[in-house]
């Protein structure tokens, strides 16, 4: 008998909801909020609002695309944290009155855990090549980059972080630097795919071991812009797409540089990417570039498994689901993990 499981990702501006047969995604719904992008940045409040207006729709429509109905259902899995506290209760309490009006067993997953067990989403024939454990992932979102060694489905150790903003943060800052709107990340992307990435340089951080630190780069490219308007008003519109090329360049050679490192320390060659930044065009060809070369096997998951969504909440949930561990309905969300 398949299980089927209910998913739910609210933890900060997309909500979603998805439905998967063991391990086999059937649907997966995302509703994006478009409110925040002239705020330059997820204004909190806006978001849980939008949520509730959003999680009964985006529900009901992953139970009907997933042709099943809602007494097929047999668990649910939600996250717990981390994200916006006001944006996690959303789908916190909801879960929590599903389980209990439905009586399934309710399951809470830990958003960094689920963007890296996206990789283990099967197709329908059981053919997709999922990596074997020990494997090494960047883990680089919104508001994390880390380098975790995963030895489980639940047991992952971090071996290097950032020690300030997080790599999407600084696409997103740079973007908002240029005048571009919230997130920035997939625009700097867009624009720096016609542009020089070795045009401009700005000073990279130097930190030691597996860490990262991304302030830096972010100020220097500030006062990079500041010099440059000075002399010419129009300078980010005429180089914008160098300048998004660079920055990108910068950033992406940082994350791979490092994670090669991890490589060489653990001698573990399995390598994956997870986080709405693994969606970055560069970095993804920077993987595909050291698996040709024979350095790494790299996976890199699909467009719609890299940024937030509750496919990845789902197949964790079917992790521990098998695991038998659930929760009650005493949980209540957290803003920051533990790891
Ligand atoms: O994982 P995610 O969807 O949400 C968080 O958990 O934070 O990641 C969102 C981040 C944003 O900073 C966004 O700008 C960045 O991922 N991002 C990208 C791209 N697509 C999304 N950054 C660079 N290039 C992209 N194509
Ligand atoms: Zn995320």
């Amino acid at each position: 008998m398949p299980i089927y499981i209910l998913g739910i990702e609210s933890s900060c501006d997309d909500t979603s909801a998805a439905v998967i047969r063991d391990n086999v995604i059937l649907s997966n719904i995302i509703a994006n909020q478009q409110v925040h992008s002239s705020f330059g940045g997820v204004v909190p409040e806006l978001a849980s609002r939008a949520h509730q207006q959003n999680i009964i729709p985006v529900i009901h429509e992953a139970i009907k695309q997933a042709g099943i109905s809602k007494s097929d259902l047999g668990a649910v899995a939600f996250t717990r944290g981390p994200g916006l506290l006001g944006s996690l209760l959303v789908g916190t309490s909801f879960a929590k009155a599903f389980a209990f009006a439905m009586d399934i067993p309710l399951i809470e997953i830990d958003h960094m855990q689920a963007h890296i067990l996206a990789h283990f989403i099967q197709n329908e024939n059981g053919t997709k090549r999922v990596p074997a454990f020990p494997f090494l992932c960047l883990t680089v979102s919104g508001g994390h980059t880390q380098i975790v060694k995963v030895n489980n489905y639940f047991e992952m150790q971090v071996i290097g972080r950032t020690i300030d903003d997080a790599a999407g943060e600084a696409f997103d800052k740079a973007a908002k630097i240029m005048g571009l709107p919230y997130p920035g990340g997939p625009l700097v992307d867009k624009f720096g795919k016609e542009g020089d990435p070795l045009k401009f340089k700005f000073s990279k951080p130097v930190i030691s071991g597996l860490d990262y630190s991304f302030s830096g780069l972010k100020t220097s490219f500030l006062y990079f812009l500041r010099d440059r308007l000075k002399e010419d008003s129009g300078f980010i519109e005429e180089n914008k797409a160098d300048l998004c090329a660079s920055i990108q360049h910068a950033i992406v050679s940082t994350l791979i540089q490092k994670l090669l490192l991890a490589v060489k320390q653990t001698g573990i060659t399995q390598v994956a990417i997870a986080g709405g930044v693994s969606a970055n065009s560069a970095l993804r060809k920077s993987m595909n570039d050291l698996e040709e070369a024979g350095k790494i096997t790299a996976f890199i998951p699909e467009f719609s498994y890299s940024t937030d969504n509750a496919a990845m909440i789902a197949i964790a949930g079917y992790y521990r689901f098998l695991s038998g561990e659930f929760g009650n309905l005493s949980m209540s969300p957290y803003s920051r993990s533990g790891t």
